[in-house]
Parts: C-alpha cells; sequence; structure tokens
C-alpha cells in the first residue's frame, strides 16, 4: 500500500521522500519505484542498472558491505547463450563484458601420467572483479546510487523501499530472517574447495587430477584474463583432514598445493585473494534450493536473487549466468505486467514461476556434475583407464551426449570409439568407419554378445498352465530379428505358486521346457541374438490379475497362497503371506535348481536372478519387508542369506561357461528402504559368490515409494555399482535412443543397456538406431536386406529437409 500525502508538480509523492541511503530527496510518482538491492554481487548489480536502464525515473540503490574493487574469488565462466541474453537487454554492458572476455575451445586432463586434450566446448571466462567493475560503471552511467562500505543487517533500514532486492549471496541476511518465508534447503556438501589465481596462462581449459599417499585431489583450471588463470582445487573431507589441511593456514594449504600441482604450474606460485575469510580458507559448497523467493515484510516487498535464492556448484560455472538472468527476468516481468508498486506482488509471483524452472534444470545438470567431482577419487580415478575417465568427465552433468561430443570435437570422439572397440576386442581399421559402443561386442565368461543391447525381462501375461505359446515364438522371435545383442524371458515362474499372474510363463515341467526349446531354437539358429532366462518367484505379489485387467490386485477367485519374507501384504487389500518356513525355503531352493536344469537343456545363454522389484527374493533384501528375526533378515548379511543361497545353488548346477546376472531394486524410493549404498553392498556379496553381473533396476518393493523418473534415471545406480564394487552391470530405465546407450557404455557407466518399453514399440529397436546414427555396418536379416536400404535413403532425406519438387 502506498502512503501519499503530497502533490507539488500535478503527481503525488510519498510520506517518506527522504530516501534513507543518501542524502538527497528523490521524488516518488506513481509511475516509479524505490528498489533498494542489497548486495552489489553480479545479481544486485545488474538487475539496478536494467531497471534504472527501464526507466530512469526509478530510484535504485545498491548497497554493498565491501569497497568497489574488494571482492573474493578469481575468474568466472559464461556461456554463449547467457550473452546473448545479455546483448538483448543492454548491448553497452555486454560489449563491455565481450572485450574483456577470454576465450577457449580447448579442455584438456591430465591424470595418472597421460595429458589429453579435446576441443569445440567453447567457454567464456572474465575475472569477477572485472566482470562487476564494469556492471558498477554501468551502474554509475545510469544513475543507480551504490553505495559502498555499508553493511546492511536488515531489509527494515530502508522503510521506504517499494522493492528490496535480497542480492546479498549464499550467507543472505535478508533470506535467514525469513526462514519461515523462503523455506531455504541448505545442503552444506562434503568436498572441500580452495579458490585460488595464478599468473601461469593455460590455453584450456584444464583439470589436472594428483593422487597422495591418502587420496585424489583434482584442479579446475581456467585463463580469466591476460595475465591471470583461477586455479580451484578440490578435494574429499577424509583426505583434506589426512593432510591436516584443516588445520593449515592459507600460507600453508598454498604451499601445500603448489607442490602437489608442480608439473601443472611449472614454476607459477598459486595466490588468494580471500584473506578477509577466517580460519581455513577452505570452503564447503552450499547448495540452496527456496521454496518461496519473495516475501512481504510489512513495509517493503523482497525478493531472493541470485545465490540468496540458489546456489549451483562451480563444477559447471553456472553461478554468475543464474544471477543474471534472473535480474533479466524479473526486469522482463515489470516490463510484462507495469513497474509500478501496486504490480509488484503479480511481477514477483511471476518472476518465481518461470526462473525456479530455469533454475531447477540447471541445479539438476550441476548436481550430476558436483557429485561426479565429490566421488571421482573413490569410483573413477583409480578405476577407468584416462581415456574412460575422460569421456566421464566430459559427460559428468548427462547433459552432453555422445553425438554432442561428436558435434564439439569429431576427430577426438572417433578416436575414443576406435579405443574403446578396440578394448571390445574388435581389429580396428584406422581409416574405417569408427563402431560406436553400443555396436561392440560383449564378452563375458564363455558368451559373446555381438553388441551391447538388450531387450529387458518384460512379463506379457499370455500363457496358460506357465506353457509358452506362438505368442512368444512370434514375440520374442521379431525382437531378436530385430538386432539386440541378447533376450531376456519374462520373469519365469519356478513353481506354479511362483506366478505374478495366472498368465505368467513358467519353467516347472517337461512340456513348458520343450515350448522354451522351440523358441530359444528358433532364436539361436536364425538370428545372431543370444537368449537369457529370468528365473523368479512372485512372493507376495502372486495370485493377481493379468496387467490390463487390474496391475497387482488379487484375482477375483482361483487364488493360491502366498509366501515371503515375513507375513506383510503387498497392498491394503493383498492377500497376507506366510512368512517363509525352513520347509518353504529347502522347496523353493529346489524349485530355483529344477528350472535352471531345465534351462540348461533348452539351451539358454545366461540366467538372471530376479531379486528386484518387491518379489520373492526381492522382499529378502529390503528391510521395508523383511522383518525376520531368525539368520534370514535383520542385517545386511541376513538379508541377503537367502537370495545368496538360491543364487549359489543355480551357480553350483548352471555350466561354468555360462554368466549370472542378479537383478536388483537399486533404491526402493521410500524412506527406511534400501538404497544404492546398500544395493552396492549387496551387488558385493552377489559378485563374490560368482555373479558376472547386476542389472541395475529400482522400486516396486512398496506402495509407498516415490521414485524420481527421468531420462537415464537408474543409470546412476548402475554406474556406482560397476566403478564402486567392481562389477559389470546393465543399466536400464528411460533409455531410448542410440545416444543414450552410447553415451552410456562409453563413460563405463554400464557394460550392457537393457531397454524394455522401446522394443514394445519397434520390434527392430537396434536395427533402426543404428540406422538413424548413420552406422551401415550393422547386419540385417538376409531376408530382409531390401528394407535396410530403403529405410536407410528414407532417414537421409528426411535429414536433408524438403527437397525442391
Ligand atoms: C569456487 C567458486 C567458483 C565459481 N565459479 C563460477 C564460475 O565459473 N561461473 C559462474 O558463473 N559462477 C561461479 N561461481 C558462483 C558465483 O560466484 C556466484 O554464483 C555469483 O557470484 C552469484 O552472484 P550474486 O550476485 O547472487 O552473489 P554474490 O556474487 O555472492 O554477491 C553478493 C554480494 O553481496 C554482498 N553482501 C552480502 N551480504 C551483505 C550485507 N549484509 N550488506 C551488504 N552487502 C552484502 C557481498 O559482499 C557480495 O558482494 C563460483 C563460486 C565459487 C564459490
Ligand atoms: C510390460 C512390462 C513388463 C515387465 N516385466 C518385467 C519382468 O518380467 N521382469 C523384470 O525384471 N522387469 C520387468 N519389467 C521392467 C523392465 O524390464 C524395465 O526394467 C522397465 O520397464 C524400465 O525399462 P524401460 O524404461 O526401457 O521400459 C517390465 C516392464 C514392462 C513395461
Amino acid at each position: 500500500m502506498m502512503l501519499v500525502v503530497i502533490a507539488t508538480d500535478g503527481l503525488m509523492l510519498d510520506r517518506k521522500a527522504k530516501y534513507m541511503t543518501s542524502n538527497h530527496f528523490a521524488i516518488r510518482t506513481e509511475k516509479n519505484m524505490r528498489i533498494v538491492c542489497i548486495g552489489g554481487g553480479p545479481a544486485g548489480l545488474y538487475f539496478g542498472l536494467l531497471m534504472k536502464k527501464e526507466n530512469p525515473a526509478h530510484h535504485v540503490t545498491v548497497i554493498e558491505r565491501n569497497k568497489p574493487y574488494d571482492t573474493f574469488g578469481w575468474g568466472v565462466v559464461f556461456s554463449d547463450a547467457t550473452m546473448e541474453n545479455m546483448r538483448a537487454w543492454d548491448s553497452e554492458t555486454a560489449q563491455e563484458i565481450e572485450s574483456a572476455f577470454n576465450h577457449w575451445d580447448d579442455i584438456e586432463v591430465l591424470i595418472k601420467g597421460k595429458r589429453m586434450r579435446t576441443t569445440g566446448h567453447g567457454f567464456v571466462g572474465i575475472g569477477r572483479k572485472r566482470l562487476l567493475n564494469i556492471l558498477q560503471a554501468r551502474c554509475e552511467a545510469l544513475g543507480v546510487e551504490l553505495v559502498f562500505n555499508r553493511e546492511v543487517d536488515s531489509d527494515l533500514e530502508f522503510p521506504d523501499a517499494d522493492l528490496v532486492i535480497a542480492s546479498d549471496g549464499i550467507n543472505s541476511k535478508i533470506r535467514n530472517r525469513y526462514q519461515q518465508a523462503f523455506r531455504p534447503d541448505l545442503v552444506v556438501r562434503p568436498n572441500r574447495f580452495i579458490w585460488l589465481g595464478t599468473n601461469k596462462r593455460y590455453d584450456a581449459f584444464t583439470f589436472d587430477f594428483r593422487r597422495t599417499e591418502h587420496g585424489w585431489f583434482q584442479a579446475h583450471i581456467y585463463k580469466f584474463d591476460e595475465d591471470t588463470s583461477t586455479f580451484i582445487i578440490e578435494t574429499t573431507e577424509d583426505i583434506f583432514q589426512a593432510h591436516g589441511l584443516d588445520k593449515a593456514d592459507e600460507t600453508r594449504s598454498i604451499a601445500f598445493c603448489e607442490e602437489l600441482f608442480s608439473e601443472v604450474l611449472d614454476g607459477a606460485n598459486l595466490m588468494s585473494n580471500a584473506r578477509h575469510l577466517r580460519g581455513s580458507a577452505w570452503l564447503n559448497f552450499n547448495r540452496l534450493i527456496c521454496g518461496k523467493w519473495s516475501h512481504f515484510n510489512g513495509q517493503s516487498h523482497v525478493v531472493l536473487m541470485g545465490d540468496a535464492a540458489h546456489t549451483a556448484h562451480f563444477a559447471i560455472g553456472s553461478g554468475t549466468k543464474l544471477a543474471l538472468e534472473d535480474a533479466i527476468e524479473l526486469t522482463q516481468q515489470f516490463r510484462k505486467l507495469g513497474a509500478t508498486p501496486d504490480k509488484i506482488p503479480d511481477v514477483l509471483a511471476a518472476y518465481e514461476e518461470v526462473r525456479a524452472v530455469d533454475v531447477a534444470r540447471i541445479q539438476n545438470a550441476a548436481r550430476n556434475a558436483m557429485e561426479w567431482f565429490e566421488v571421482v577419487g573413490s569410483r573413477y580415478a583409480d578405476t577407468l583407464e584416462p581415456e574412460q575417465f575422460m569421456y566421464s568427465l566430459l559427460t559428468r552433468s548427462q547433459r552432453i551426449s555422445h553425438e554432442n561430443l561428436r558435434v564439439r570435437d569429431k576427430v577426438w570422439l572417433e578416436g575414443y570409439e576406435r579405443w574403446f572397440a578396440a578394448r571390445s576386442g574388435i581389429n580396428v581399421d584406422p581409416d574405417g568407419p569408427p563402431v560406436p559402443p553400443m555396436f561392440t561386442p560383449y564378452r563375458v565368461r564363455g558368451l559373446t554378445l555381438q553388441n551391447r543391447i538388450v531387450m529387458s525381462p518384460m512379463a506379457m501375461y499370455s500363457a496358460n498352465d506357465g506353457l509358452p505359446n506362438d505368442f512368444h515364438l512370434v514375440h520374442f522371435g521379431s525382437r531378436a530379428l530385430g538386432g539386440a545383442g541378447l533376450l531376456f524371458s519374462e520373469m519365469t515362474c519356478v513353481s506354479p505358486d511362483a506366478r505374478i499372474t495366472p498368465g505368467c510363463l513358467g519353467l516347472w515341467n517337461d512340456e513348458q521346457a520343450a515350448a522354451w526349446k522351440r523358441i530359444v531354437d528358433f532364436v539361436h539358429t536364425t538370428t545372431s541374438a543370444k537368449f537369457g532366462l529370468q528365473l523368479g518367484h512372485a512372493g507376495r505379489k502372486g495370485s493377481t490379475r493379468v496387467a490390463w485387467e487390474g496391475i497387482d490386485q488379487p484375482l477375483e477367485a482361483g487364488n493360491w497362497p502366498l509366501i515371503s519374507a515375513s507375513a506383510l501384504p503387498y497392498m491394503a487389500n493383498s492377500q497376507v503371506p506366510h512368512a517363509m518356513t525352513r520347509a518353504d525355503v529347502e522347496r523353493v531352493k529346489a524349485d530355483f535348481v529344477a528350472a535352471t536344469k531345465r534351462g540348461i537343456e533348452v539351451g539358454f545363454d545366461i540366467i538372471e536372478l530376479h531379486c528386484a522389484h518387491g518379489y520373492l527374493l526381492s522382499c529378502f533384501l529390503s528391510p521395508l519387508t523383511n522383518r525376520r528375526t531368525d539368520e534370514y533378515g535383520g542385517s545386511h548379511e541376513n538379508n541377503a542369506r537367502y537370495p545368496l543361497e538360491v543364487f549359489r545353488a543355480i551357480r553350483d548346477v548352471w555350466p561354468q561357461e555360462k554368466p549370472m546376472s542378479v537383478r536388483l531394486s537399486c533404491h526402493d524410493w521410500t524412506e527406511g528402504g534400501n538404497t544404492p549404498a546398500d544395493a552396492a553392498i549387496y551387488a558385493k556379496m552377489f559378485k563374490e559368490a560368482g555373479a558376472d553381473l547386476v542389472d541395475c533396476s529400482s522400486g516396486q518393493v512398496s506402495k509407498e515409494e516415490k521414485p524420481v523418473y527421468g531420462r537415464l534415471f537408474q543409470t546412476p545406480f548402475s554406474d556406482k555399482l560397476r566403478n564402486e564394487v567392481g562389477i559389470a552391470t546393465v543399466a536400464v530405465g528411460a533409455i531410448s535412443e542410440a545416444d543414450h546407450a552410447n553415451s552410456i557404455i562409453a563413460a563405463g557407466r554400464a557394460d550392457l543397456c537393457a531397454l524394455a518399453r522401446p522394443h514394445l514399440a519397434d520390434t527392430a529397436w537396434t536395427l533402426h538406431e543404428a540406422a538413424k546414427i548413420g552406422v551401415k555396418s550393422i547386419a540385417w536379416p538376409k531376408q530382409y536386406l531390401s528394407g535396410k536400404a530403403q529405410y536407410e535413403t528414407n532417414l537421409a532425406r528426411a535429414a536433408a529437409g524438403p527437397q525442391p519438387s
């Protein structure tokens, strides 16, 4: 509400015309606003100048606690898109910034004695001081009042401000005053970093990884002006402490880093400009998300901007970009909805709505990249070869994919593809087209798959008495003709009462074995695909209707009794299972062994033991479903005991030259349930019992689950298990393009990629994806060859766009 008491020039003036921060009289009209930006970082300065430019009648003040040239930090990086946006809003600032930019294309990675380089990555860097000075100068030119050396304690110090911008950075006092309104969610991340500079000029964005007796340190290095480079050094808390850096002052920390990174520093010194920081100069990154961004303090509207509202880890260099884009969006909303005090609530709501989406997207990518650097020492640096390590680093945010890397640096990517292909056993022709990673063969025990694509197990609910029929012959046969390297059967049940539904397939009698053999023989004789048997027992999720008649709903008639680890029903209206007795334990194990023996007769190439999705063995692994107090429950070791007994019993009869996989729910997505850390413990146990692969799925253990879906959403579990436990993995879940599969396989996030729904939509998914990425060497069934050429030609025509008629 505006209090208006005097009118001089026909316009109405505010009762409090004397502006608190300056000693001149500022006139407020209904057509302008008084804006105070608390904090003169990129957000406050840029918003201040944009609003002043929009309407010179606005009274804009930016208040900064530091002196004009006194700032923490060295250089910051920007993307081209941010610059384009800035050019549109204030070309003067953009030009100044661009003339101060240092542009570079290359990324160089140093690890384990190797120095590797790739180009085409297009960054620009600028000194933080330089950037602030440009913004300050532009503010002054436009008439923004800049107040330095003033510490603001409260937004209430500006009673006549219409709008207070809390652009006071990550430790925002203003945000902290109104915690209930802003609902900040601040997580202190585990890594330690120190932000230093050096006078050595690097011509590439350089990542240097160094191992000490305690573990890995990494340096992120980039030049930002003619003679200075940013040099950020990062490590984990335990390594930081093991080196006594928690007790080291800044001088000792710098000396330590200079010695550790002496090769890349090549005689140059490291410098700090954070002398104002008390204690250790090493910091932890604070990840911040706010539930709400604006608040009315009783006299003014207060809104968060930049780091005060959100942070994005420096691993993707987006903090400044976000701060500037916040400033642009708020200005844009004022332009759109009206820049007068009465419009402020609507403007702030619109600003928050638009920015929250964009910020979440960047924070997501930043989180992936940040987490990569948090685990790099324990997960990748020792495990991956330098070449693959570099690929993993480049794709750390999972926003840069395989084909994206090809656009950036074709020569480097093709070199990597050849390297990867040679590692997979291909006789590489240095002059021929490289083979993309998903089309390289994979060997495990005596089994060789022609490519890395797996048709994931999928229940079709189309059997009677567990007997495969012509539907299954056509279903599997057509997918085998479609190019996948490996097909998995649906969960094939080891006894009638092991079925999920009356339509599930089984392998508990000879008639079923004979029907399976017909299908497996067809696949083996007609195609080069291999065939895997997924063996399982439904446990407490059994005796339900086929999917299209009510998934997980009990049968209307003909239910059979259920067993599980504990007597807990899946849903409130589900049948209550009985907790398995010793006799049940032995009977079911014997059923698995008998089915395995039939599987050998049938000729399956690999067995996967289904320990996921809340079925019988999964219920032993999860604390949500296993409440046993005997040797089969209560600890990781006890929870895994029965699944491991079954696994070992199968492994004992399954031929040594044939591999075995285990499917795990790597995350229960439920409070108190298993997490990827638990999955890693179980994966290690299965590995020790002889498992060759872990198929990394998740969920379906509890109806309370809150899974976070999204592209490749389960791949991080595969990445973790593969590179921390050291077991080969299958990634599955929302993998739908060749580009996804290539990125996953090339980065070593999995050895194989399983796709379920894409194979329902397209029986020839693998052949079609090969054609889409221009790989012609993949063999089509000879009967279908004339379709191949036409398909490829049509794709090429579509890619070339409309042709003149
Ligand atoms: C190691 C590291 C590397 C980074 N690298 C990059 C990068 O490469 N690219 C990138 O885009 N971003 C990077 N960032 C992030 C970037 O620095 C911030 O995201 C960005 O500065 C946010 O701008 P801001 O205006 O919101 O906040 P800040 O830049 O933090 O500005 C806030 C200002 O408010 C002032 N202030 C605070 N409280 C008060 C008070 N009570 N009274 C008066 N003044 C106050 C502070 O002195 C400060 O000047 C990095 C950050 C770190 C830590
Ligand atoms: C129709 C259907 C049936 C499924 N049946 C099984 C199954 O029998 N065993 C199993 O482990 N997973 C089963 N799944 C899960 C898939 O194997 C896969 O993990 C999941 O669909 C995610 O992969 P996608 O995103 O490629 O579909 C099934 C999925 C679908 C869509």
